[in-house]
């Protein structure tokens, strides 16, 4: 007899929640399924490049490159960003990484079931996110710019200028899906750190610094 009157509140509260700008904590719920991601995303370099040519790259929309840089120069462009339109946005963009390495990756490949098994524990994710959020808040207009964002990934492939396709290997393609889910979902990751530094471009932490040199390394290496 509570389940139902608890519902209404919460999607009454989350209804109310949703007019002022805020930074809406990640729903405990959500911690479990990411951190079992987590789990599986430590073992990213092995599988995302070792079993990969050397300067193996895929073909995605620019779009799919989504990064900490992406995030905070959205935060400054759009006023009052939700965090959880970009926790929807992190998710839409992710599914398709994801769908992509796989496809080219043949039955046998020695990263295949690594790759499946990452992308049913994110899918897992995706759905305790959504339902832990009231149904509304996936009927809300997006901002125009992670619109626009949207309708470009959602496109038909063949109808995607030549000039909006970029290569990017699949390492740092899962980098980026790491580094920006700590940011997104920092509640769930941050220990004793200052959750924000989970969002930082970062030339501050040395230790930092010297990863994203890293990947930018592996990136173009
Ligand atoms: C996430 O994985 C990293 C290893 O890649 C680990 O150091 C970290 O503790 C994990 N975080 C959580 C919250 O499980
Ligand atoms: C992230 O930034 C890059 C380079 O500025 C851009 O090409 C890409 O479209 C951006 N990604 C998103 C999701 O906006
Ligand atoms: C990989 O890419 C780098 C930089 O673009 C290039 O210098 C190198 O020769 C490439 N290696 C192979 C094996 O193609």
């Amino acid at each position: 007899m509570l389940q139902p009157s608890l519902c209404f509140l919460g999607g009454l509260l989350g209804l109310l929640l949703m007019a002022p700008v805020l930074m809406a904590p990640t729903p405990p719920s959500m911690c479990t399924p990411l951190k079992t991601l987590n789990d599986s995303l430590s073992h990213r370099r092995r599988f995302m490049k070792h079993n990969f040519p050397i300067n193996y790259s895929i073909r995605v929309h620019h779009q799919e490159i989504f990064k900490l840089s992406n995030i905070s120069k959205m935060k400054l462009k759009v006023e009052g960003l939700d965090e959880l339109v970009l926790q929807r946005l992190w998710f839409q963009v992710n599914q398709g990484v994801l769908k992509k390495i796989i496809r080219v990756l043949p039955e046998r490949h020695p990263s295949r079931p690594y790759t499946a098994e990452l992308e049913r524990r994110f899918r897992d994710a995706e759905g305790v996110f959504v339902h832990s959020h009231p149904a509304e808040v996936f009927q809300q207009e997006l901002p125009e710019t992670v619109q626009d964002i949207w309708d470009q990934l959602t496109e038909e492939p063949d109808r995607v200028p030549e000039s909006s396709w970029r290569l990017a290997s699949p390492k740092s393609l899962v980098d980026n899906l790491c580094h920006t889910m700590y940011c997104l979902f920092w509640d769930c990751f941050s220990s004793t750190e200052a959750s924000q530094d989970y969002c930082e471009v970062s030339h501050s932490k040395k230790g930092r610094k010297a990863l994203s040199q890293q990947a930018e390394m592996e990136a173009t290496a």
